[in-house]
């Protein structure tokens, strides 16, 4: 069966397509199948971003679909980050977005923060079905490690030992992180 996957990260891709293709899935991404599209994510949700991306694909191709949105949910900033992770405050970098969580967290005793993904995969049929991965953590004080992206050199899992995600192996991340977590259940779900 093919599937798309709403994306136009080649990261991402290449993580799909070497988990799905074992399990009998033809595996494209979006320009693979010449849909040259980028979906502006107005939802006020993480489960609306990922619909409004999955379902603009399947209704250019009828076929199934994967889409995910993910982000940062910092708890003593009423949830921020969370949607607007790639663009907090409107600051273009990655770095000064992290400095920015830093200094906004100054003072404040909460650190506690989750990163939480949204997958939503779309059947052949047009139905949709959500799949939610939630990692629990807290903020650094500042930034440590290199590896990952985002906000990975400031944010501790519960079960990274007071490692930021950055100074961990990648493998770990690819075990226990909330988009690990939210593609286990979609696995759970297709081999059904
Ligand atoms: P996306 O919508 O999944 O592309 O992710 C939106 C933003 O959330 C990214 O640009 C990152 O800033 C942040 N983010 C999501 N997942 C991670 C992660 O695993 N590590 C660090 N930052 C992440």
């Amino acid at each position: 069966m093919e599937l798309i996957v709403a994306s136009n990260n080649p990261g991402k891709i290449k993580e799909y397509k070497d988990i799905l293709e074992p399990l009998g899935f033809e595996v494209f991404s979006q320009s693979e199948k010449g849909i040259q599209l980028e979906v502006e994510e107005t939802g006020t949700t993480f489960e609306e971003n990922a619909l409004l991306k999955a379902s603009a694909i399947y209704e250019r191709c009828g076929c199934a679909v994967i889409s995910d949105d993910s982000g940062l949910c910092v708890h003593a900033l009423n949830g921020e980050p969370g949607i607007y992770s790639a663009r907090y405050k409107g600051i273009a970098d990655e770095h000064g977005r992290r400095m920015a969580i830093l200094e906004a967290l100054q003072g404040k005793e909460d650190r506690s923060a989750e990163f939480v993904s949204v997958i939503c995969y779309i059947d052949e049929s047009g139905l949709s079905h959500m799949f939610k991965g939630i990692w629990k953590g807290w903020i650094a004080k500042e930034e440590s490690g290199t590896n990952g992206f985002g906000y990975d050199p400031i944010f501790i899992s519960e079960d990274g030992n007071g490692n930021t995600t950055a100074s961990l192996p990648l493998s770990f991340k690819e075990q226990y992180s909330h988009r690990a977590r939210a593609l286990k259940q979609l696995l759970a779900y297709l081999e059904k």
